[in-house]
């Protein structure tokens, strides 16, 4: 599915600099990587704010914090995207809104909104999955009529763009992970917060170390240690200036699967909608015989993975602890019929930036034997 040693390794040289300067610098926690990096990042997403975190995940929870969302509060999200988000919600003893996705995009579908806010509605979380960007000028309009603030997912779309205008610089605040798969990958875990409120920023940047302002002295409730250390910094500064090709070596891969697959009158692939420059984090085909097809690949050497195979408001863990929360109970199977038909017929091919393109061909073409 992956081949990092092939992304890193041709870096090597660069890699060993950098961790060298960490190195001699004496500083390892909030220096002056971790600064230089947030500034980077945030020229690339077009926002005037990041905040380099620990996590994807902590990222998420960061930006539900600081919007003060906790027991009583709702916020929406769908159910499709992995459970991050409603695993950040839940943590806060909020109650996830769940809403059904869009069957043709696979991703969130705006126009369901209005049906789920309520007075409790304290925020709704997007996720830009698969590296596909869901309608963000519907959803702001939705969202700003109703007053709700949005908080962007980004961790599968850096760079990934509606309109021209990035994934991540459309919200209030969006969140990243550079988990080492991801387009912009880490050595290990590391994450960000964006936005372009200077009130926002401040509160996320307290937030962050325990919720100190002065230090020691916490200015803000809910705070946490997470803390994108110098070394990820390094490396992910180290790599962002190859983003744009990884990224064009994925779109290359994928567009190698649509053609090929696409001719398939019964193939089923997620549409990308014209307005949005999507950035093949990911690629996912749907089949009924999902789970045969896979076995299939796999016999013949061919590895895939399933994003995701449990949808959020069936999973078990997360029941529970909404039970243990006293939280409302969320309607089980049937109740979001194009997300759980998602869950039951993805499956995703390899799509990583060196993937040769003769190998893409060869899974096309085993593909399409199976199909
Ligand atoms: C869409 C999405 N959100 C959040 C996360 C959580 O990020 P992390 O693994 O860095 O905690 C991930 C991935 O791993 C993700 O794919």
């Amino acid at each position: 599915m992956n081949d990092l040693r092939t992304i890193f390794g041709g870096e090597e040289e660069s890699l060993v600099t950098a961790l060298l300067r960490v190195l001699e610098s004496g500083h390892y926690i909030l220096g002056s990587e971790v600064t230089a990096f947030e500034s980077e990042w945030a020229d690339f997403v077009g926002v005037r704010y990041c905040l380099g975190v620990a996590s994807g995940s902590d990222a998420l929870r960061l930006a539900l914090t600081v919007l003060e969302v906790g027991p009583g509060d709702e916020v929406i999200t769908v159910a499709n995207a992995g459970g991050y988000t409603t695993q950040a919600i839940l943590s806060l003893g909020a109650q996830p809104i769940f809403i059904d996705i869009d069957p043709e995009t696979l991703l969130l579908d705006p126009d369901l909104i209005g049906s789920v806010v309520s007075h409790r509605t304290k925020a709704l979380v997007v996720t830009h999955l698969y590296g596909n960007i869901v309608d963000m000028p519907a959803v702001m309009a939705a969202c700003g009529s109703a007053g709700i603030p949005v908080i962007e997912d980004s961790a599968q779309a850096h760079g990934g763009a509606w309109d021209g205008k990035k994934a991540g610089a459309w919200g209030d605040i969006s969140c990243f992970s550079f988990y080492p798969t991801k387009n912009l990958g880490a050595m290990g875990d590391a994450g960000a917060v964006c936005c372009n409120d200077p009130l926002i920023a401040d509160k996320a940047h307290c937030l962050r170390q325990y919720g100190w302002q002065p230090k020691y002295s916490v200015r803000y409730p809910g705070g946490m240690n997470s803390r994108l250390d110098e070394i990820q910094a390094a490396i992910l500064r180290t790599l962002l200036p190859r983003l744009a090709q990884f990224t064009t070596q994925r779109r290359t891969v994928a567009g190698i699967y649509r053609e090929r697959i696409e001719i398939r009158r019964e193939a089923s692939l997620p549409r990308r909608p014209t307005d949005a420059y999507d950035v093949a984090h990911l690629f996912p085909v749907q089949h009924p015989e999902r789970d045969r097809i896979r076995t299939e690949l796999a016999q013949s050497g061919i590895q895939t993975d399933i994003h995701y195979p449990i949808p959020d408001h069936l999973q078990p863990g997360f029941i529970h602890q909404a039970k243990r929360w006293g939280l409302a109970a969320w309607s089980g199977l049937g109740a979001l019929p194009h997300t759980e038909a998602a869950c039951n017929t993805v499956l995703t091919l390899p799509c990583h930036p060196y993937l040769r393109l003769d190998m893409a061909e060869h899974v096309s073409q085993t593909l399409l034997r199976h199909w």
